[in-house]
């Protein structure tokens, strides 16, 4: 009777500690989808300025310049070493670069800067998301 016991205890504590693990390998690594979503909001925020046709100078470097820098966090964040993904996180940063470079001071130019870097959003989401 008490191994039974002893026996269904540690099943119990078997069970309990492999579903903490699983929530804690889930949790383990916020920080691709925070990447993400730190650039969906910036260029959220500037394609929501050329649809209301107010293109500030400023406002718009200061969201370029946050998509550069955090794109460069893409590639330690996912650590994916395939060609293909490094390549299109490689392009990004460059096209992003030129950009910012640009300095958009209109909703033309902007839209004219953002079209490459749009692209490459998209390039590598449809093979990686
Ligand atoms: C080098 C590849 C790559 C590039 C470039 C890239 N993404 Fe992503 N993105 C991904 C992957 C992979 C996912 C799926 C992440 C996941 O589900 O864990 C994703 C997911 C997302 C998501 C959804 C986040 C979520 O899971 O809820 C948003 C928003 C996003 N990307 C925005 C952007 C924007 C904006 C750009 C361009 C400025 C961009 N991405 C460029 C690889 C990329």
């Amino acid at each position: 009777m008490r191994a039974a016991l002893l026996i269904l205890l540690g099943l119990v504590i078997g069970v309990i500690g492999t579903s903490q693990v699983m929530s804690a390998l889930a949790a383990r690594n916020p920080m691709p989808k925070a990447v993400m979503h730190t650039m969906g909001y910036h260029m959220g925020e500037l394609k929501q300025a050329m649809k209301a046709q107010k293109c500030d100078a400023a406002t718009i470097q200061h969201h370029l310049l946050r998509l550069q820098s955090t794109a460069t966090d893409i590639l330690p964040t996912f650590g994916i070493a395939e060609k293909a993904f490094t390549d299109d996180a490689d392009q990004l940063q460059t096209r992003l670069q030129q950009a910012a470079v640009s300095a958009p001071a209109t909703c033309a130019a902007l839209a004219a800067a953002l079209k490459p870097v749009g692209e490459t959003c998209q390039s590598c989401h449809q093979q990686y998301r």
